[in-house]
């Protein structure tokens, strides 16, 4: 998500002051995923990946896309990668002029980064340790060796695809941001920090606290502060390095359907806005309902995670945010 804020600068300006509607569009492209990991339940909803999509559903939800002015897709899952006909989803998206990005454990990124990559402008790599913990904590054996062979393999093939790797950080995984970062810096490329996100019932236990979090955000601004290529803004990590508050803009600037076409704004409100099978996303956008639900939800405030509060900066347009997203524009 990240990756679309500065992709689109221009697509910005359109959405805050012309279309007044979100830009960018999440797709949880498939139900299935072959890990387990500890702080996400997902994977359990593999066995209903005989519902998911079809391509060609898929296609008509972005061309409603494009006709509500949406420029930004983001596959992820489940595990993207899982789904054969990726590659003709996001040729359908760049034929659409709309910019991509694809969200990968990176397990099969090797075998199908040839596919893929003509039609990718963002690949974000989850790895959550740069040791054994990161396939404990997916449960996977050989699942960091793999998302790195990949990074490797993905870079050799020479594209113009910004690649970031994604590290979710929880209790399990604060003493390993060091070792992260220095990937990042072995591979050439970007890299992003994220606050878990609660999963009632699942993985509370693991959420680190405010103190632990201000520790780890106040080591990681100082690594972007001397020169580390750290995709976050710093506004964002003072979120956690010295406690701000935000207005929250996010279901302004994206939306996001399930892998079997329902689409929601967040967890301010649950229900679904419909289906995107019988509904377009220009018919929501224009509703009263959906135009009442942005403005309360200026006053929530329940996220952590960089896609909420990074977008939100984003939609206030403020330039010491863009200035330093744009920094990261010829990385
Ligand atoms: C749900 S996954 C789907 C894509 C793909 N399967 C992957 O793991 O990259 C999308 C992102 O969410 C991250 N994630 C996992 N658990 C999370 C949590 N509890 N809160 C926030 N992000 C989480 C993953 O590491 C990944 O970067
Ligand atoms: S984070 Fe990704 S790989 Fe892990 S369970 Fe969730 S969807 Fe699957
Ligand atoms: S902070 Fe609240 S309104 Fe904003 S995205 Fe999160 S749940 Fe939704």
């Amino acid at each position: 998500m990240h990756s679309q804020l500065y992709s689109n600068i221009p697509d910005l300006f359109i959405n805050r002051y012309v279309s007044r509607s979100p830009m960018v569009v999440t797709h949880l492209v498939t139900s299935m995923c072959n890990a387990r990991c500890k702080t996400c339940n997902l994977w359990k909803k593999t066995r209903e990946h005989k519902d998911d999509m079809t391509k060609e559903e898929i296609f008509r939800m972005l061309d409603k896309a494009k006709e509500a002015r949406i420029s930004g897709y983001v596959a992820w899952g489940g595990e993207p990668l899982l789904r054969k006909d990726l590659p003709e989803i996001l040729h359908y998206a760049k034929n659409k002029k709309i910019s991509t990005t694809v969200i990968t454990n990176g397990y099969f990124l090797k075998d199908r980064c040839d596919e893929i990559a003509r039609f990718t402008d963002f690949l974000i790599v989850s790895i959550d340790a740069n040791d054994e913990l990161h396939d404990e904590m997916r449960g996977v054996k050989g699942m960091r060796e793999r998302a790195i062979e990949g990074i490797v393999a993905y870079k050799n093939r020479k594209t113009d695809t910004k690649i970031i790797i994604n590290c979710t950080v929880s209790k399990l995984n604060l003493g390993k941001i060091d070792g992260l970062i220095e990937l990042s810096r072995d591979l050439g490329i970007l890299i992003a920090f994220e606050p878990m996100e609660i999963i009632q019932g699942y993985n509370e236990h693991l959420q680190p606290d405010s103190e632990e979090l201000r520790t780890a955000f106040s080591r990681i601004i100082k690594y972007k502060k001397s020169g580390y290529k750290i995709v976050n803004s710093v506004q964002y990590i003072k979120n956690f390095a010295v406690k701000k508050k935000y207005v929250c803009h996010a279901p302004k600037f994206y939306i996001t359907v399930d892998a079997h076409g329902n689409i929601f704004s967040c967890e301010f409100r649950k229900n679904p806005w419909g289906n995107i099978k019988e509904k377009s996303f220009k018919e929501i956008f224009s509703s009263d309902d959906f135009k009442r639900f942005c403005k309360q939800s200026e006053k929530c405030n329940l996220c952590n995670v960089s896609c909420v509060i990074e977008s939100s900066l984003a939609y206030k347009l403020d330039p010491l945010f863009m200035l330093d997203k744009l920094k990261h524009l010829d990385t």
